[in-house]
């Protein structure tokens, strides 16, 4: 069954509204969530993607301009990075010279998958690919307030790249999948939330992460302004401020 986003209008009734919000262009966006024979992936993110339909609803055989103009039409996003975020997912297909690649690639451990996610398992405990509460509880956690600040946000993820570190005898975060872990909270946060303020309402990523689907009904919408290569480099200086321990400098996915 195909679920369409009711307009919030309807939703709170017109006669208790002095004055409804106009509805939001993206309030219809259509959502489904995964079937039999779908694949989805360990990123919350590109799973609403395919849920909404920015990325196709089966997840396999994704293109480089249908992953740029996802990444574009629902975030922003500009498309000299979006290539760039392409080009890593590309490069999990196993098969040698793909133009495509299927969500489920990008659970492959230790390449675009790694250990002390903020929302899965280590590959050693679990499915890395599936939400998993107790995990995503530990991260909430550290949200100690109505609106995530990257404070919370790097204090969230360095507290579960400690947890693995003590409890998975397999444990490893390479360069690479530090600056992976890095850019994936730097994105959640500037990206989703307010990019100068490097600020994001909490209910927004509970949702998101909960139900794999963008937070439309509470007010999200994409920022006005391209989101760039620069923003994230400079969100991820913000999380590296925020850390008062020595920590592996990576910078990009
Ligand atoms: C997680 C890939 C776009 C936010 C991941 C993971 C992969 C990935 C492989 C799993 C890492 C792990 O936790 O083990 C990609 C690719 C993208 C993309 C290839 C674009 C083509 C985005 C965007 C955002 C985002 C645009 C936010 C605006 C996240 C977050 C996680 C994540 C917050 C962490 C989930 C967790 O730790 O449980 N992504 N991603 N991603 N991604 Fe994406
Ligand atoms: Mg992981």
């Amino acid at each position: 069954m195909r679920i369409t986003y009711i307009s919030a209008t309807i939703a709170f009734g017109t006669a208790t509204l002095a004055q409804p919000p106009p509805p939001h262009p993206q309030q219809s966006v259509a959502f489904e969530p995964a079937g039999p024979g779908d694949v989805r992936s360990p990123c919350p993110i590109l799973n609403a993607f395919a849920n909404h339909g920015y990325l196709p609803h089966s997840g396999k055989a994704i293109d480089q301009n249908t992953t740029v103009n996802a990444l574009k039409t629902a975030l922003n996003i500009d498309p000299s990075f979006g290539v760039t975020l392409f080009n890593n997912a590309l490069s999990t297909n196993p098969q040698p010279n793909a133009k495509t690649y299927d969500l489920d690639h990008l659970s492959r451990h230790n390449l675009g998958e790694h250990d002390g996610s903020l929302s899965r398992q280590d590959e050693f405990f679990g499915d890395q690919a599936v939400f998993d509460e107790a995990v995503f509880n530990q991260t909430m956690s550290f949200y100690t307030g109505d609106i995530i600040t990257m404070q919370m946000a790097a204090n969230a993820r360095a507290s579960r790249i400690m947890t693995s570190n003590l409890t998975n005898p397999n444990f490893t975060l390479s360069d690479a999948g530090s600056g992976a872990s890095m850019t994936e909270t730097a994105l959640y946060v500037t990206n989703l939330g307010d990019k100068k303020a490097a600020a994001v309402p909490k209910s927004w990523i509970q949702y998101l992460f909960q139900n794999e689907r963008l937070p439309y009904e509470l007010g999200f919408k994409a920022q006005a302004e391209p989101y760039m290569a620069d923003d994230l480099n400079n969100a991820i200086a913000k999380i590296q401020a925020a850390q008062h321990f020595p920590q592996s400098p990576g910078v990009g996915l």
